[in-house]
């Protein structure tokens, strides 16, 4: 095994979020340094890197220049080129590798790779034309939903299609581009497993975190899940088999649905730190970041004990609606922080932020970080 990349290093994130932001934040503790590159500038990464480089995915050039500069990469934006990475990798270790971003990055080579591999996946087909779509929503049946192959998150590029009569405008919404098509679950509940791997291929997961989503995003995680611990074990050694299957090095969440059956299907995966794993910053004894950190330097994995029970909850750009939210009432709760990722513009939907609460019992911690996101925003009727 190579040696390990120390302190004093220097890691190259591939995006500029807030997922980099953390990481880098992460990475500055422990003394090493860290460039970002990404199309834009003045980013949530870029305020907080030793370096900013602005330049397209595709300038292959500028992605040599970068990785020449730095002692590994990483990256924190999943939909980065297949080239992007191979030109990285000319120079430096790319970690996960960039045929896990392949694999990762395109649902429908995700999901077939999953169902080869024998994980329980929500029952889908590749719709590549209309008349495709309405041959899958006879053998799916309805309510399904479509969603587009690439480029997808946040419930961007998803249609649900209540009847066969919606097969032609659900089509369209997407764009007619390459699909799949999904059965709908009437799920019981969404839990994810964030967990990492090591260079030398040792294993760490978070245990089972439960997730309530509002308008396809992420809205509230908590943890630890009251999932029956038969049920939790699967779902962990279920990520534990994606993980080695696709040899990652560094951190992938697996999402889930618990079907009203009691049993679990891989809905997605997202190859690097996730947003339910925001809460293990605050109640964890390595944060799902720091754990990404050392899984790309070639380190020992750290302790993913929880501390506190927690929940978290994303604050969204739709709380900016009625001007600045009022972040000294949130700090009124002494066991609740506050993450905001220096993003001027605060659009509906955007992920702006988020509030982690710590408490006796993950329920108590998930009333109180929404409690404590209440009180961010004047009630609406008093504002004229
Ligand atoms: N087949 C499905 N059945 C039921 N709900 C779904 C299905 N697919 C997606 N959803 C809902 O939409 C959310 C976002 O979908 P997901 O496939 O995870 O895409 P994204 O990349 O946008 O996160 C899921 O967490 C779930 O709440
Ligand atoms: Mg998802």
């Amino acid at each position: 095994m190579s040696d390990p990349i120390l302190p004093g290093a220097t890691i190259g994130v591939l995006g500029s979020g807030q997922l980099g932001r953390m990481l880098a934040l992460a990475a500055r503790r422990m003394g090493y340094r860290i460039h970002t590159f990404s199309p834009e500038a003045e980013t949530p990464t870029g305020q907080v890197a030793d370096l900013e480089v602005v330049a397209d995915y595709a300038d292959l050039e500028a992605v040599r220049a970068f990785a020449r500069g730095v002692d590994v990469v990483t990256f924190e934006f999943e939909n980065v080129l297949s080239a992007t990475a191979q030109a990285a990798a000319e120079y430096v270790p790319v970690r996960p590798a960039g045929a896990v971003l392949h694999t990762t990055q395109h649902r429908l080579r995700e999901k077939t790779f999953l169902a080869r591999a024998g994980f329980p996946v929500t029952p889908f087909q590749p719709i590549r034309s209309l008349a495709d779509l309405h041959q899958a929503l006879q053998s799916l049946g309805t309510p399904a939903v479509l969603k587009t192959a690439g480029f997808g998150y946040d419930g961007k590029g998803q249609v649900k299609i209540a009847a066969p009569a919606e097969a032609n405008s659900a089509w369209q919404a997407i764009g007619g581009q390459e699909a799949l098509l999904e059965a709908f679950v009437d799920f019981e509940r969404e839990v994810s497993v964030v967990a990492a791997r090591g260079l030398d291929g040792a294993f760490a997961h978070y245990g089972v975190i439960e997730n309530a989503h509002r308008n396809h995003i992420l809205d509230v995680s908590l943890a630890p899940s009251a999932l029956p611990p038969a049920l939790a074990a699967e779902a962990v050694e279920v990520a534990r088999g994606i993980l080695d299957a696709l040899n990652v090095v560094g951190v992938l969440c697996v999402e889930f649905f618990v079907t009203r059956a009691g049993t679990l299907l891989v809905n997605e995966l997202a190859p690097r730190p996730h947003n339910s794993g925001h809460l293990t910053i605050d109640a964890c004894v390595t944060s799902q970041f720091e754990q990404q950190l050392r899984a790309v330097c070639g380190l020992p994995l750290g302790s993913t004990e929880q501390l506190r029970p927690a929940a978290m909850a994303n604050l969204l750009g739709d709380l900016w609606q009625a001007g600045e939210p009022d972040w000294a009432a949130a700090s009124a709760f002494p066991t609740v922080k506050l993450h905001l990722y220096g993003k001027q513009q605060a659009r509906a939907g955007r992920k702006m932020g988020h509030l982690t609460a710590l408490a006796a019992s993950a329920v108590e911690a998930a009333q109180m970080v929404r409690v404590a996101r209440e009180a961010l925003t004047p009630a609406t009727e008093v504002s004229s």
